[in-house]
């Protein structure tokens, strides 16, 4: 049996603007020194745009490599053509895994010297040279080796005859910190003690490139762009602080929208979804929406938001469910089955954006980005 094709935008969708996320590459580019490379992080299938989209988008603005959290995300560039380098960030401890990964010239992050003898051990095996990042813990302390083992290890990689030393770099844990406060003088510790670690270095080839910057690093301070910044929410439109100044303008690269699927109107006092946390205070009409927290939309939002149909904000209210959320058209009687309901993103003069939803949910807007799931087409616009 034929499979039916139907319409992408019948019940909710997320659409991606590839272009913004182009003009978003360039206008980061322009803070960068000319021989500074962007790497555009695209991991978690580009913060939830659509990791393929992005990775095409921001190659076509200018960005010089891309960086992926798996192998399975690296791969899956490959497959779909993209030839630029890629960097793995997240670090890979099972044979099967590099032996794909150089098959496929992915760039590996070493984290270990265990990590970096499995490689030696394997490319040899295999008669290539695997390109790896050794990375460094400067004060995130996540993945990268202590500082005080740094350079044994980085002397270690330089001197095995199979891997290839292409990078060296550490991550902040606090570059989003506000300005003059004691976080933010953590940022500038960790350059410091990056850029000891790199002084100090006695190994023959120095060509390789030295990176610590995120967005927040980026758009804070030039100082810490070295030789390649990782960009990820500023890419998608999004700058990490609401209250550092920067010379950037960005463009969101998405909006979710879904369609009203009922109206109904109900009297003064009746409750409204599970637990009945919402009470109608008036005669009301109510609108269900066709999506809810299995589409991503949490419910810890749950009767704190607003949604836009046509440039007029509507509350929401009541229980988010897994399927439908319910918004109060009363003050909007004109509104119909069908219309298209804006619940993060442009419409009409007004905007949503994830700052407002990590508010009120205790999130953060790189959470919010990609947390909608994959039952939401993803239409590229
Ligand atoms: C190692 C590394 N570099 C860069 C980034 C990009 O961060 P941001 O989205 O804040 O620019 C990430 C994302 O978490 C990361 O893990």
């Amino acid at each position: 049996m034929p499979l039916e094709k139907i319409d992408p935008r019948q019940r909710a969708w997320v659409e991606v603007f590839p272009e913004a996320i182009k003009a978003n590459t360039q206008a980061i580019k322009r803070l960068l020194s000319d021989n500074c490379l962007l790497m555009a992080v695209v991991k978690a299938d580009g913060y939830g745009h659509g990791s393929e989209t992005v990775a095409e988008a921001a190659l076509d603005g200018g960005a010089n490599n891309l960086g992926v959290a798996t192998l399975q995300e690296g791969l899956d560039l490959r497959k779909a053509g993209i030839k630029c380098p890629i960097l793995i960030l997240g670090n890979l401890v099972n044979v099967e895994d590099l032996k794909a990964c150089l098959r496929c010239d992915l760039m590996l992050t070493l984290s270990s010297s265990n990590e970096a003898f499995l490689c030696q051990e394997l490319a040899q095996a295999m008669g290539k040279k695997i390109n790896v990042h050794i990375k460094v813990d400067t004060g995130m302390t996540r993945l990268g080796c202590n500082l005080s083992i740094a350079s044994e290890l980085i002397t270690l990689v330089e001197n095995f005859p199979n891997v290839s030393l292409h990078g060296i770099y550490s991550h902040l844990a606090l570059a989003d910190a506000q300005k003059n406060s004691k976080a933010e003088l953590f940022t500038y510790q960790q350059k410091e003690k990056f850029e000891a670690l790199l002084a100090n270095l006695r190994i023959k080839n120095k060509l390789f490139c030295r990176h610590l910057a995120n967005s927040a690093g980026t758009l804070r301070d030039k100082e810490l762009h070295f030789d390649m910044v990782r960009v990820g929410l500023a890419l998608y439109g999004y700058s990490p602080f609401e209250y550092v100044n920067h010379d950037c303008a960005l463009k969101p690269a998405l909006a979710v929208r879904a369609r009203i699927t009922l109206i109904r109107d109900v009297p003064a006092g009746i409750g409204v979804s599970y637990g009945h946390c919402f009470v109608t205070e008036r005669p009301s009409r109510l609108a269900v929406v066709g999506i809810g927290y299995a589409d991503g939309i949490s419910r810890a939002l749950s009767g704190r938001i607003s949604v836009l149909i046509d440039g007029i904000a509507v509350p929401q209210v009541g229980s988010i469910t897994m399927d439908q959320l319910v918004i109060d058209i009363t003050d909007n009687p004109n509104i119909s089955v069908g219309a298209v309901v804006t619940l993060l993103g442009v419409d009409g003069g007004m905007a949503i954006t994830p700052y407002e939803w990590s508010k009120v949910s205790g999130s953060i807007p790189w959470e919010i980005l990609c947390g909608f799931k994959y039952r939401l087409p993803r239409v590229v616009i």
